[in-house]
């Protein structure tokens, strides 16, 4: 007999969140200029701007934070942090740091070079960010698949094309190429997983060529449930085998440990080559702490220790996964385009499919973000034409990304199914209206493009007689 499962925790403390009405969020909307990041969270039903640093901690978390050693130098806590760490990854070294972005400038500063190319599957922005302020030319390989929202479902479409990755490494030399970097899962197409055969073949190439190969192991975990239920050979596996097989393919990881290290603040940077970490632990130094810290508290450092591993736990993802799953199967059921199959963190709503007659630079999936605050109390996040765009340095013409979705990201253990119904009831209202609706005009957007999307301003358009 099957049973039906539910989520494998029970709750234990609570905290309030406010409805208000329509007339409020228009009013808080207009202040905002229509940019939700603008609004305060204190008026935000159902949060789902990001999964980031947003899990709920367990018992055992709160209770671990009791025994943080503060200690500047050689903290206890330091210890049972790197005990967690080489437990999951199998590699002898980590530098902690004050968020994921910190690790990933000590990545950018010790493998990425001025005039080099750093290719990947699909980079994360603060790798990127990190990367080109040093002069590297930083290159996004993913396969097809994965850059079209509309393409079949496909088991992996957060791997890397190989085929482009070796005509890129042949057309301009191995020396020309800095590192390679697998960022798992792809966060910027939709959550999607990599496969162990991509990680595998891609380390392999890169090795031939004496290519650094890194990993961007923010989602880590979620990566490595897909792989034992998607991947022939690793459904006997633990997650941990996956986990540390994962990384066996690398010299060096990053991770943003808000995401599956289930805390609310802290970065980890981790390699196996002891060069490499004293490089880290010099720039740790400097920038983020002495290295048995990183920027972090003590009680921090405990958090996550305790994290990285009900992180892991099969349990728990199989009800993390599902529950993203479940958000998508409603959404689907309505007829509102999604990516499929969905990814580990959140489901991603096409925005074109979704207002076919907004066009990409009157910011369509902008507007489904503004509708979805208006109507449900509700925030999810563009990922689009106004986070994505960019102008070409010559012309100063606009120029849209390929990915043109708005994402609902599901933080950890925060919310139920019942949250995630009234997503659903409120899209599908808007989409069985979705006629009525008309574009945006961006009329404020801050000095640097690349980062718009957190203080932009726009205005609605009006509706055509
Ligand atoms: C894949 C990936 N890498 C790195 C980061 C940066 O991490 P943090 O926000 O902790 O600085 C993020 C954050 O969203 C991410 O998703």
């Amino acid at each position: 007999m099957r049973f039906m499962t539910a989520e494998p925790f029970r709750i234990k403390m609570v905290e309030k969140i406010k409805k208000t009405t329509k007339a409020e969020r228009q009013e808080w909307l207009k202040e905002a200029r229509y940019n939700v990041f603008q609004i305060k969270a204190e008026n935000v039903y159902i949060d789902c701007i990001t999964d980031s640093g947003t899990s709920a901690m367990s018992n055992e978390q709160w209770a671990a934070l009791m025994l943080g050693d503060e200690s500047y130098a050689g903290s206890k806590s330091f210890y049972k942090l790197q005990q967690s760490v080489q437990d999951l990854f199998g590699m002898p070294y980590v530098q902690p740091t004050h968020q994921g972005r910190a690790a990933d400038f000590m990545m950018a500063k010790i493998y990425a070079k001025p005039g080099k190319y750093a290719i990947g599957n699909m980079h994360f922005d603060t790798f990127r960010g990190n990367a080109e302020v040093l002069g590297a030319l930083v290159v996004d390989h993913l396969i097809d698949e994965g850059k079209d929202t509309a393409s079949p479902p496909h088991p992996f479409k957060g791997n890397i094309d190989l085929k482009k990755m070796d005509k890129l490494i042949e057309e301009k030399g191995p020396e020309n190429i800095s590192v390679v970097m697998m960022t798992v899962t792809c966060n910027n197409n939709g959550g999607q997983p990599v496969s162990m055969q991509n990680i595998r073949e891609a380390s392999l190439l890169a090795k031939k060529h004496r290519i650094p190969f890194v990993i961007d192991a923010a989602r880590m975990s979620e990566n490595a449930y897909f792989i034992k239920k998607r991947e022939d050979g690793y459904q006997n596996k633990s997650i941990k085998e996956i986990t540390r097989e994962m990384f066996s393919y690398c010299e060096t990881a990053i991770m943003s440990s808000k995401k599956d290290g289930l805390v609310n603040i802290g970065g980890l940077f981790i390699t196996r080559n002891a060069e490499v970490l004293k490089h880290a632990q010099q720039l740790a130094i400097v920038h983020e702490g002495y290295i048995t810290y990183g920027g972090l508290a003590g009680r921090d450092l405990e958090a996550l220790a305790v994290g990285l591993q009900e992180g892991a736990d099969e349990q728990y993802l199989e009800y993390r996964i599902n529950q993203v799953k479940y958000l998508g199967d409603r959404l689907r059921e309505k007829g509102i385009p999604i990516i499929e199959p969905t990814g580990g963190h959140g489901v991603y709503v096409d925005g074109r499919r979704f207002f076919p007659h907004i066009p990409q630079h009157e910011f369509p999936s902008q507007r489904l973000v503004v509708a979805l605050y208006e109507e449900a109390g509700v925030r999810a996040v563009e990922l689009g034409a106004c986070a994505f765009g960019s102008k070409d340095p010559t012309t100063g013409k606009d120029i849209f990304p390929e990915v043109e979705v708005m994402r609902i990201a599901i933080s950890r253990r925060v919310y139920t199914n019942n949250h995630l119904d009234v997503i659903v009831s409120a899209l599908g209202e808007i989409y069985e209206q979705r006629e009525k609706y008309r574009g945006m005009k961006l009329v404020y957007e801050g000095p640097i493009t690349s980062l718009r999307h957190f203080t932009a301003g726009f205005e609605l358009l009006p509706a055509e007689e």
